[in-house]
């Protein structure tokens, strides 16, 4: 039996508010945007307010991607929705944004592969449409990470408050600085429907490694503890996430590379087959590795981490969303999917646009 395919019919994406310089953060934490730039490619990124939940963020890609689709959200018969930093511990997000959608009833699957998302939410996309469990996927990344930003006063960032913060806070934001300067918030959203045509996941390689958690984890509010949740947890800081950044970077510039090559020979294809490579946007540099250990072109591996940091699992579906407006993008394409997130997970997927 032919194997039924997917395409993309819709795509979205939303960030919230204006967008926040490196400047503006060095007026919170000891950094600047010659660090940062150098580092990690980022000019700027943008917060989601206080109350403003990734539900929320999704809502906004999603209406974009159902209105770029031409379809009612009636005709959604399933959501994926994809987040590292869900509106509640439970339940997950995704029935919340089915209900803001107005499509309450609608089958919602939380995905929790962090930066990872999209390799494990095409392969969910695969299954649902090859078993008939779903014809018109609603996929979403959506990311809040401003709750665990290692500062209290926000209106500090805005140099028209005209002022900066204490020498406590800035010492406590500092103890966080190579994490905080990285991420941001944002959501993308892409409509994928059943298609007889050739297109969709055509093969993907993905691995998880558990040893690896505490590469980036969050070491407060889990259930391990009586309660999960102590007065002095704030205190500790135990809500913002521990990084070993050198590690993820040696992690993602060693095992991408390795992963994309297995996966073409398996394949039978060469990386000059591939059109473009849709790579996840934690670090301009990892990118840049790969890039050039690959010999893929510029112009083959987008990027846009200059203007969004690292949205998590909102990454590659913005990235998406940017490029099929900007009509680089295009149905037929064979694109490679590769990803890195904390779990640590990370892969590759080839899949025909
Ligand atoms: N501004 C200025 N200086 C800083 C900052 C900052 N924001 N952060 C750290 N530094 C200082 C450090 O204190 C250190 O100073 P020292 O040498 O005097 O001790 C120096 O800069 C180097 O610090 P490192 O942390 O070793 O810097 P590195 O070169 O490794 O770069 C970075 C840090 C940008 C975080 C890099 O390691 C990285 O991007 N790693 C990958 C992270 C990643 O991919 N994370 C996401 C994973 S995906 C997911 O699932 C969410």
């Amino acid at each position: 039996m032919a194997k039924i395919g997917f395409e993309i019919i819709g795509t979205g994406h939303y960030a919230p508010g204006e967008p926040v310089s490196n400047d503006d953060l060095a007026r919170v934490i000891t950094t600047s945007d010659e660090w940062i730039y150098q580092r990690s490619g980022i000019r700027q990124r943008h917060y989601a307010p206080d109350g403003v939940g990734v539900s929320d963020l999704a809502c906004e890609a999603a209406k974009r991607a159902i209105e770029s689709a031409g379809i009612p959200a009636s005709e959604i018969d399933y959501i994926v929705f994809a987040t590292m930093t869900p509106d509640y511990i439970f339940p997950g997000s995704g029935a919340l944004l089915g209900a803001k959608l107005g499509i309450p009833g609608v089958p919602a699957l939380d995905v929790r592969q962090q930066c990872a998302a999209m390799l494990f939410g095409l392969q969910m996309i695969d299954g649902l449409v090859q078993t008939g469990a779903a014809r018109t996927i609603l996929f979403v990344g959506a990311e809040a990470h401003a709750g665990f930003m290692p500062w209290e006063d926000w209106g500090a960032l805005d140099p028209k408050n005209g002022r900066s913060a204490t020498p406590e806070a800035r010492a406590r934001a500092d103890r966080h600085r190579n994490l905080a300067v990285l991420f941001g918030d944002g959501s993308g959203a892409l409509v994928l429907r059943a298609t007889d045509r050739d297109a969709g996941l055509r093969a993907n390689k993905i691995c998880s490694d558990g040893r690896f958690a505490e590469l980036l984890y969050v070491p407060g509010g889990g259930f391990r503890a009586r309660p999960y949740w102590k007065p002095t947890s704030f205190e500790d800081d135990a809500h913002i996430p521990r990084m070993d950044g050198r590690e993820l970077f040696k992690f993602a510039v060693t095992k991408l590379p390795a992963t994309a090559r297995e996966l073409c020979a398996a394949q039978g294809i060469t990386v000059d087959d591939i059109d473009v490579f849709l790579a996840h946007q934690a670090n301009g540099r990892i990118n840049e590795h790969i890039r050039k250990d690959l010999g893929v072109p510029v112009e083959k591996l987008p990027s846009n981490i200059d203007r969004f940091g690292n949205t998590s699992g909102a990454t590659v579906p913005i990235l998406i969303d940017e490029e099929m407006r900007a009509g680089r993008l295009k149905t037929g394409q064979l694109a490679m999917v590769l990803a890195l997130g904390t779990g640590v997970h990370w892969g590759c997927a080839l899949w025909r646009l």
